[in-house]
């Protein structure tokens, strides 16, 4: 064996190998005094009492619990530039838009490969010290060729110098660059940025801000039926700022993911869930802004499935941490802390294409664990604001570990 983690208290995790809805999305599988076997950076065995072997590195969990590797489906994670002051100005009371995008597109413009390189590093970092082993990063700080292959590039790189699983999506469709008329830049999206993107293998998905003030429901479908016929995933910022008929859209195309949802219409609900696209819910974002929350128990109950993600960005959500996101999670979306923890694993492998190979403690599956100061995983979104991680695993390698008490 490679790794064997033993004295597991409490070992909770979803299973299977695609989202979980419904009921299903409720139910975990939980061993008490378990153990995990690691060969090859994937687990081999996972059972309860003592280990049947015991070589290689051991790590003894004393009786703490652990769940699979947490996966955040959504985020902007790659920028230059903040924006403090139009944090400021919404706390006075003003509307967020979506229009100060362009003042970080002009700072990320302004950076160099390496410079965005730098910049996300600790932020990834600062995730994976709290149990976050996968991630996913969109594009759209660039809205040009030149700089959007900058933004990908630099995503590659961080992808191969962190121990991290890192999932990029083009998101050229985030907003309009100021310098070319609107046609001629969806144009060049669909001719010119996508094609170059899908040949040199960039990104995976291609996501599309479909919204009031941004794209038109026929413009994202143009773009991302373009999308599709390169072989990119689809998805959607869906009906965040105002209904739109964005999430009708996600269904329509059988997206992997319709995201935010904050102004969904009940009609969408329905076709979300006849789809199987992930409603990916970003409650920090809502949180930030001030917008009442997604209608997650709706979703649920329709039998949609449902994950949850950061959305970290400079602009409507400069929150980094999934853990917290899981605490507005139970507290705000009322989801149980079994719907919770899908929602950040499995349910998140889904939404970014991932669910036959991680998001879950199963055999064969990539082993990305955490080991939680805690005894049971409803305590992680309790202890607010706390970093509870105390050891992390990626691909069987422990890559962050906190020695507490
Ligand atoms: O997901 N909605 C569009 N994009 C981001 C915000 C990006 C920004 O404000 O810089 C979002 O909220
Ligand atoms: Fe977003």
């Amino acid at each position: 064996m490679d790794l064997v983690l033993r004295g597991i208290g409490e070992l909770a995790t979803p299973r299977g190998p695609q989202a979980l809805a419904g009921k299903a999305a409720g139910r975990l599988e939980v061993l008490r005094d378990a153990y995990v076997l690691v060969r090859e950076g994937r687990v081999v065995a996972v059972g309860t009492g003592d280990p049947p072997v015991l070589s290689g590195a051991v790590l003894d969990c004393a009786g703490r619990c652990v769940t699979p590797g947490l996966v955040d489906p959504h985020t902007h994670a790659v920028f230059a530039g903040n924006r403090v002051q139009e944090f400021l100005a919404r706390a006075r009371g003003e509307k967020y838009t979506g229009g100060g995008i362009l003042v970080t597109v002009q700072a990320t413009r302004g950076a160099s490969e390496e410079e965005l390189v730098q910049l996300a590093k600790p932020r990834l970092l600062h995730m994976l010290a709290q149990g976050v082993t996968t991630v996913e990063v969109k594009t759209g700080y660039g809205l040009s060729l030149a700089h959007e292959l900058k933004m990908l590039r630099a995503i590659r790189r961080l992808a191969k110098e962190l121990p991290m699983t890192l999932v990029p999506t083009f998101m050229g469709a985030h907003a309009f660059p100021p310098e070319i008329p609107r046609d001629q830049y969806i144009r060049s999206l669909i001719e010119e940025m996508l094609p170059r993107v899908a040949d040199q293998g960039l990104a995976h998905f291609c996501d599309v801000f479909c919204d009031r003030g941004f794209y038109t429901v026929a413009e994202a479908r143009q773009i991302l039926t373009a999308a599709r016929g390169l072989g990119l995933g689809l998805k959607i910022h869906a009906d965040e700022l105002a209904h739109v008929g964005a999430a009708e859209l996600a269904a329509e195309l059988s997206a992997t993911s319709a995201e935010h949802l904050l102004h969904v219409s009940a009609p969408a609900i329905a076709a979300l869930a006849r789809a199987k696209t992930v409603a990916v819910l970003l409650p920090g974002t809502a949180f930030v802004l001030d917008e009442p929350y997604p209608p997650a128990r709706e979703l649920l109950e329709a039998g949609v499935p449902v994950a949850l993600g950061t959305d970290f960005n400079p602009g409507s959500c400069p929150l980094a941490s999934l853990p917290f996101v899981m605490s507005l999670a139970v507290l705000k979306l009322k989801m149980s802390p079994e719907e919770v923890l899908t929602a950040v694993t499995l349910n998140a492998a889904a939404a970014v294409g991932l669910a036959r190979d991680l998001g879950s403690i199963e055999v064969g599956k990539r082993a990305d664990l955490v080991v939680w100061n805690a005894a049971t995983f409803a305590e992680i979104p309790y202890w607010m604001g706390q970093n509870l991680a105390w050891a992390v695993v990626k691909d069987g390698r422990c890559v962050s570990r906190q020695a507490r008490t």
